[in-house]
């Protein structure tokens, strides 16, 4: 079984990266072929700094290297050095329909909030290159938080589509959420998402220092009333604190309710706090000696090249479907 993942290097990475989607791309590692990329043509769907574009693709390779990511068994790769993304991309895009494409949330989302005249092409048409990036490698699995889902199930529109057209040609994937966590929610606002492209209190990043993670922590909004237990929608804020805790002790929701049924506000908060604290503080001592290893260029390199032969042999199969060749 095949599986395949991408983060964006936009902006800074959240806590609700780390857990929707970060932390459980490892546990595929042993007995799955694992490809893992860095979404960088993605990136550039939104104005963004060049500079921070080549800075955050390297602390990005760093980080799936500190969440447990073995290079001699995962496949790590930046987007933009498989030039087959971008030649899927130019094929998929006639199979894909303006109404569908202008009906996706992130698409609304994102376009809504900017200026309208200036919204390039390449946000309208983010899904063609994320199906490209999913059936180059003809994946099975694709571990994502909950926000994606809808790419991917685009994506499975498009491959019914042309298989129905050229016969069996490209591979179904299926989307893969964890099970505690596929939503973390904005400290500040737990109605919102936790979110890089925001910024503020609300947000832990996996850059802050530990002491503003605790801070803010101890100082995201809780609801009325005093008991902790999970109602997403009159308890979001203690929900989403239960979540996390859960999430990152690869326990229950259950089993947490139990453990702080008689816990004050104050004392739940700090507990996790301490949680988050101890988890992202050896990650980002780990992450840091990788950035600074010199490793990360060589490694992408590397990626690429494994990353092509299979890419390659997709695109060979799609172009002799269409009659490219
Ligand atoms: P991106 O970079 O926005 O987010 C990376 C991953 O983090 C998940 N995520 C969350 N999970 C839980 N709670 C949250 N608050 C939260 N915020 C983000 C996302 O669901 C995602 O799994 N389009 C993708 C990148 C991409 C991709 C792909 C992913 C490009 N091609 C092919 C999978 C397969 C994106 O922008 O994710």
């Amino acid at each position: 079984m095949r599986v395949l993942s991408g983060i964006k290097p936009t902006g800074k990475l959240t806590l609700g990266n780390y857990i929707g989607a970060l932390k459980n791309f490892a546990q595929y590692q042993s007995d799955h072929d694992v490809f893992i990329f860095i979404a960088d043509l993605h990136a550039l769907t939104l104005p963004i700094d060049p500079d921070e574009l080549r800075t955050n693709t390297k602390l990005i390779t760093a980080f799936y290297l500190a969440s447990g990511l073995d290079p001699h068994k995962v496949t790590i790769f930046k987007q933009s050095d498989v030039s087959a993304h971008a030649e899927l991309n130019a094929i998929l895009q006639n199979y894909l329909y303006m109404g569908e494409l202008s009906r996706m949330t992130q698409f609304k989302e994102k376009s809504q909030a900017m200026d309208h005249s200036g919204i390039g092409l390449g946000l309208f048409a983010y899904p063609v290159l994320m199906a490209s990036d999913i059936l180059l490698y003809e994946a099975n699995i694709v571990p994502v938080g909950e926000d994606q889902i809808q790419h991917i199930e685009i994506t499975r529109d498009l491959v019914v589509r042309f298989n129905n057209r050229y016969g069996k040609v490209l591979v179904m994937p299926e989307p893969q959420v964890t099970r505690v966590g596929k939503r973390i929610m904005s400290l500040s606002d737990p109605t919102v998402k936790m979110s890089k492209s925001e910024s503020g209190k609300g947000d832990i990043y996996l850059t802050d220092d530990l002491k503003t993670m605790r801070k803010k922590i101890m100082s995201a909004v809780t609801d009325s009333g005093s008991e902790i237990y999970v109602d997403e929608e009159n308890k979001p804020g203690i929900t989403n604190l239960l979540t996390i805790y859960a999430a990152l002790t690869n326990q229950s929701l259950e089993a947490c309710v139990t453990k702080f049924k008689d816990y004050r506000y104050g004392d739940f908060k700090k507990e996790v706090a301490d949680v988050v604290v101890n988890t992202l503080g050896p990650f980002q001592a780990k992450a840091m000696a990788f950035l600074h290893s010199g490793e990360v260029d060589r490694l992408l390199a590397e990626g690429a090249k494994k990353a092509a032969i299979i890419a390659n042999k997709t695109l060979v199969k799609v172009k002799k479907a269409v009659g490219l060749i």
